[in-house]
């Protein structure tokens, strides 16, 4: 689901940007067993505005770095930010895409990214299981994300424009990657509100 006015002004505020890169970037890292694997080819699904980008590269190292949203104006605003910066779009590639159907083949990425997105997605557990088709065996699956508390009260629906019906919280979402093949590796409640989990693909035995 494409986000409201009001909350496209948000993601694209510069707190939001320092949020990411000075506190939430710290705490995601620090989830990584070290030391960091390399990750050539990383995706991060519903990039919005592109600010994940630098926080995936200057963080975890990426190589390749592939950026999808569903709002076609996302994906021409992050692409021209980063046509625009001295990085340019080398490493860079940005396609519309909705996560429930990637346009990826099986096993084609070291590490994916979902900044607050997946409370967007009416199917959230069908994006997990794309996640994981696309993922290497051994890959990570790097989260942060919103639960239903925060999302299904009157005062977010006020001001947002979330699904309400299937929401999710901490313990429902890492029941889904489990029954998914994932290994937790790490993870974050913070009061139900909102939380951050480091999830592994498991290797065939
Ligand atoms: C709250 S914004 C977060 C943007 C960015 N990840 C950040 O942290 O600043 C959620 C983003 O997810 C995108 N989105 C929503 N549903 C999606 C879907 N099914 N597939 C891909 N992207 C989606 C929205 O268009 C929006 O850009």
């Amino acid at each position: 689901m494409k986000l409201n006015r009001f909350e496209k002004t948000l993601v694209q505020h510069p707190l939001r940007f320092w949020l990411q890169n000075q506190v939430e970037a710290p705490l995601l890292t620090s989830m990584i067993p070290k030391p960091m694997a390399c990750f050539e080819q990383a995706l991060e699904i519903g990039c919005g505005f592109g600010n994940g980008i630098h926080l995936i590269r200057e963080h975890f190292g990426a190589g390749h770095v592939t950026a999808v949203d569903i709002d076609p104006e996302m994906v021409i605003a992050a692409k021209k930010r980063w046509q625009d910066s001295s990085h340019g779009l080398n490493n860079l590639s940005f396609s519309v895409a909705d996560a429930t159907q990637l346009p990826f083949t099986e096993a084609q990425f070291d590490i994916v990214f979902n900044f607050a997105v997946f409370h967007h997605i009416p199917d959230w557990q069908a994006a997990i299981a794309e996640v994981a088709r696309v993922l290497k065996p051994g890959g990570f699956f790097v989260v942060e994300d919103l639960y239903r508390t925060a999302i299904c009260n009157p005062l977010s629906r006020r001001l947002f424009e979330h699904p309400q019906q299937n929401r999710f919280d901490h313990q429902e979402f890492l029941a889904v990657l489990r029954q998914e093949g994932f290994y937790l590796v790490c993870d974050r409640n913070v009061l139900n509100l909102a939380g951050m989990v480091l999830a592994q693909k498991t290797s065939p035995l």
